[in-house]
């Protein structure tokens, strides 16, 4: 691959050209070149030539969280509980996924869960008992946005725990994920996964435009920069903890719209719950979900 900017010199770049953010004030912007064009990173490796039909997705996105709703009561009538894992490169879509998923769930049994990083004492606790805290009751759903995988991810690449504590940790996650599953936890990991040219826009997207720019954070920068280290922690993960009782679900995210709808489809296709309509939730879109390469033992 040819040496690439860094994403500061990108954006400055960016600025002295005139390069200008259409769309500003709606969820999905775009970034628009000098000539009046759009900027469609997302093409890249892309299966389809469309971005999804705003109207279309609109109405999949309503009917899916009418059957999030219908899963969500039963949960609460036959008391299951519900854990998913969102994760992916900084500027996947893992928040504006969340965002969908919750928006018309009732919120005393629905809880997004989004951690600092670790205080002192948390650092002197076993890995994993900040996140126990968290797991769900009888008839709730805990979304994680980012979660106990920061320790292969973040922390890896960035150098936040030792060798020692990732080995630790890369032996204990898929045990730990077992035991909830034995104790009638349902566990879905979900991996947002971004092009290089894609996150590199939305990174510009979120410096050129003001309301955007507390989600650019100095660790996001960061990991522009450290896309082959991502993707070779992002391996071992997968190889390391996709199991047939906690498999990993990758879901391509270059256009949102398609990313959130699947990923609700996945989750619920799952499940077979009162009322479930299967003109709604049927298998997701094979194109863009699929299950992580991984080698069982
Ligand atoms: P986000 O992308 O979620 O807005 P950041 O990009 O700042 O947040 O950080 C990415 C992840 O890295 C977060 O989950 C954060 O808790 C974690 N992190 C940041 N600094 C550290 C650290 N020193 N040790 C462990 N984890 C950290
Ligand atoms: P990831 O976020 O690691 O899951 O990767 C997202 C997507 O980027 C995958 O579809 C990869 O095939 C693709 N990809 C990985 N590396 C590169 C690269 N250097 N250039 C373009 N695409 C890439
Ligand atoms: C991320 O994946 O880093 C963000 O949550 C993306 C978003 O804003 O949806």
């Amino acid at each position: 691959m040819a040496q690439r900017m860094n994403l500061r010199e990108y954006i400055d770049k960016l600025r002295v050209e005139g390069y200008t953010v259409r769309g500003a004030t709606e969820e999905d912007p775009t970034l628009i070149a000098p000539d009046g064009s759009a900027v469609e990173t997302w093409r890249q490796g892309y299966p389809y030539d469309e971005l999804m039909d705003e109207v279309v997705y609109e109405q999949q996105k309503y009917d899916l969280q009418v059957e999030l709703l219908k899963l969500q009561y039963w949960s609460q009538d036959v008391g299951a509980k519900h854990v998913i894992v969102f994760e992916g490169r900084d500027a996947a879509g893992k928040g504006g996924t969340i965002k969908r998923f919750t928006e018309h769930l009732n919120p005393r049994a629905a809880r997004v869960v989004a951690l600092n990083k670790p205080s002192s004492t948390e650092q002197g606790q076993w890995y994993f008992q900040r996140y126990v805290n968290h797991l769900p009751t009888a008839g709730e759903m805990v979304m994680f946005d980012r979660s106990w995988y920061n320790r292969s991810g973040v922390e890896r690449v960035m150098g936040f725990s030792t060798d020692e504590e990732y080995q630790c940790f890369m032996k204990q996650a898929p045990r730990f994920e077992q035991m909830l599953v034995e104790s009638g936890i349902t566990v879905t990991k979900f991996w947002f996964s971004v092009t290089q040219d894609e996150q590199r826009t939305r990174f510009a997207l979120r410096q050129i435009d003001p309301v955007r720019q507390w989600k650019l954070s100095p660790m996001d920068l960061e990991s522009l920069d450290r896309w082959e280290d991502y993707g070779a922690a992002k391996q071992a993960t997968f190889d390391q903890t996709d199991k047939k009782f906690a498999p990993w679900t990758v879901v391509k995210s270059n256009d949102k719209k398609r990313a959130r709808v699947n990923a609700m489809r996945a989750f619920l296709h799952q499940f077979d719950y009162e009322g479930r309509d299967d003109t709604v939730v049927y298998a997701p879109d094979p194109k863009i979900v699929s299950r992580a390469k991984h080698t069982e033992g």
